[in-house]
């Protein structure tokens, strides 16, 4: 081996190196923060997924309970918020859906207070489109 493809083998091995570490930390993020405790598999069970059905479930109520729409979209919210806290969000693809969670969780709050079914259901959709199912699409094996 000559000098130059001593250097240039070195190089390539650091490069490996380092893709290997970032690889590692961008995984650590995304199925846990960096301080708290819950894992992102435990939020998603314990309660974005139970919350979502639960809300599900209230809007195809033929009587619609807006005060349990309304708490069901605040928790929501702040999953949405949850979801980027503590170096949890690996990238934008993540970023996006747990903003669409906060902004479509935030119209479902604004219909229930106008006890608004179409503009509920139809938030509704996104939310579970824009933000669930786009993120699921990325970041869920
Ligand atoms: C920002 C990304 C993101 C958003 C938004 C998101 N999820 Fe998840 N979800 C994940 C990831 C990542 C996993 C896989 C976690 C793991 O297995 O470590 C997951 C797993 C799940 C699981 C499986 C849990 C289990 O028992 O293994 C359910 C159910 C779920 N999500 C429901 C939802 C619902 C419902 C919504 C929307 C209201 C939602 N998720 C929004 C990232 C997201």
């Amino acid at each position: 081996m000559t000098k130059s493809r001593a250097a240039q083998f070195l190089a390539s091995l650091a490069l490996l190196a380092m893709v290997g570490v970032f690889a590692g930390d961008a995984l650590a993020q995304k199925t846990k923060g960096k301080t708290r405790a819950a894992t992102t598999k435990q939020l998603m069970k314990g309660l974005v997924a139970p919350t979502c059905g639960d809300l599900k479930k209230l809007l195809e109520e033929k009587e619609i309970n807006w005060d349990n729409v309304g708490v069901k979209a605040a928790v929501l919210n702040e999953a949405g918020y949850l979801l980027l806290d503590d170096g949890r969000c690996p990238d934008g693809d993540w970023a996006k859906s747990s903003e669409a969670i906060q902004k479509a969780s935030a119209a479902i709050l604004e219909a229930a207070g106008n006890k608004d079914a179409d503009a509920a259901n139809a938030a509704f959709k996104k939310l579970t489109g824009e933000g669930c199912a786009a993120c699921h699409k990325v970041h869920k094996n």
